[in-house]
């Protein structure tokens, strides 16, 4: 029976979801739109099967199609990024990094990571995160002029606290990370480099963004920002660390893996492969570039002046408006953004004194730089009259006629 005979109300909800992401200008930077051919492997019968184990040494009977779908998934991540090893179950990339904590570090141990006020992950030692309450996380953060990462920062500090595993990676930092000193410095010290590259996995997948994975001893993942693929979470090492992650991510903190979501993860990574996604990644940093000098042109200013990828973040700072408020004034003309912490920011979470913008869900829609111009604009205007309801109606329509000019699903 129909999902609509069956539950009209989740039906209904769904509906009104595809109507949002189809008629909004999505710019949240950790989002994006799947293949067709990616939501169709998800919504399979594979959702049916347990599978606890990895192929050919299950708990349960009846896996050799499920062997198939998980060894095909390994293996075009492995291909994708040039690893020794993967492991494709993670439920999410949090469940990733968990996974490689608790292989590798006993609680009370030392972990060096991005202040998340400076770009990092909450799952990098905040106190409000199982990374800061199982360990002792220690931040660097990047330089309080160039907004770039501080690596003397970062050295200093792993002299002075000898953590055990240093991480590189971030949520909302706009410029390329340079893997080579974190391993340097974990050198100098006897600590491993866990690179999370949730962020920029299609960019890297892509030959976008420099690779970590001849450098960090574990590469973490999420599938489902710009690599484009479903909502979930992978695990890159050498091949020396695969029985430990292994037993950690089973039977250590998950059960059965999703099967469907990994079916989808080998489609995301199958697609990573073909030389339109080398294209899609190239517009995704074009058009970030684009839409940061052309908001930079409307006087607005931006953390570390620009961007390397796929994220714009604006520095409200020396604005009148928070972070807050310019998500709910742009949110009301239909550009959906998130508000962020700047560097330095000193207002908290829930408010903070900027905006992230992200290329990689308008680039896949098929917007290019004329668009970027055009909502650089946009933005430009509503963060002037942020309450005056003629602008926010103006720049709505004109959305809304933009994203019928790039259709979706
Ligand atoms: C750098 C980084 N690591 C890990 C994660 C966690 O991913 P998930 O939301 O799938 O747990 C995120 C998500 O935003 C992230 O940005």
């Amino acid at each position: 029976m129909s999902l609509n005979k069956v539950d009209s109300q989740i039906a209904k909800a769904i509906k009104a979801e595809t109507k949002r992401q189809r008629d909004n200008i999505l710019m949240i930077a950790s989002e994006n739109y799947t293949s067709q051919a990616v939501m169709e492997a998800q919504a399979s019968v594979l959702t049916n099967k347990y599978a606890e184990g990895y192929p050919g040494d299950r708990y349960y009977g009846g896996c050799e199609d499920v062997d198939v779908v998980e060894n095909l998934a390994i293996e075009r991540a492995k291909k994708v990024y040039k690893a020794e090893y993967a492991n494709v179950q993670p439920h999410s990339g949090s469940q990733a990094n968990m996974a490689v904590y608790f292989s590798f570090l006993k609680p009370g141990d030392t972990i060096l990571g991005m202040d998340l006020a400076h770009g990092g992950h909450l799952t990098h030692g905040s106190n409000v995160n199982f990374s800061g309450i199982f360990y002792r996380p220690i931040f660097y953060g990047v330089d309080p002029q160039s907004h770039r990462l501080d690596f003397d920062q970062v050295r200093s500090l792993a002299r002075s606290f000898r953590p055990k595993l240093i991480i590189a990676g971030a949520s909302s930092y706009p410029r390329i990370i340079d893997f080579k000193p974190f391993r340097q410095i974990a050198d100098d010290i006897g600590a491993y480099v866990m690179a999370d590259i949730a962020h920029i996995a299609g960019l890297i997948a892509a030959d976008q963004h420099p690779s970590p994975i001849l450098l960090a001893d574990f590469v973490t993942s999420t599938t489902h920002k710009t690599l484009r693929g479903p909502r979930g979470g992978f695990i890159l090492a050498k091949k020396k660390y695969a029985k430990k992650i292994d037993a950690q991510i089973f039977p250590g903190i998950q059960g059965g893996p999703l099967m469907h979501v990994i079916a989808a993860k080998a489609v995301a990574f199958q697609e990573a492969m073909a030389p339109e996604f080398a294209d899609y990644q190239r517009q995704v940093v074009i058009n970030a570039k684009v839409l940061a000098e052309e908001l930079l042109a409307w006087g607005l200013e931006l953390v570390s002046g620009g961007t390397d990828n796929h994220l714009v973040l604006l520095d409200l700072t020396k604005t009148d408006l928070t972070g807050l408020e310019a998500e709910n004034a742009l949110g009301q003309a239909c550009i959906v953004v998130n508000k962020n912490s700047v560097p330095f920011d000193k207002r908290g979470p829930k408010v903070t004194s900027g905006i992230r913008l992200g290329t990689p869900a308008l680039t896949t829609r098929g917007m290019k730089e004329r668009e970027m111009k055009n909502i650089a604009e946009w933005i430009a205007r509503i963060l002037e009259k942020p309450y005056e309801n003629k602008v926010l109606r103006d720049v709505r329509s004109m959305a809304h006629s933009l994203c019928r000019q790039f259709p979706l699903y």
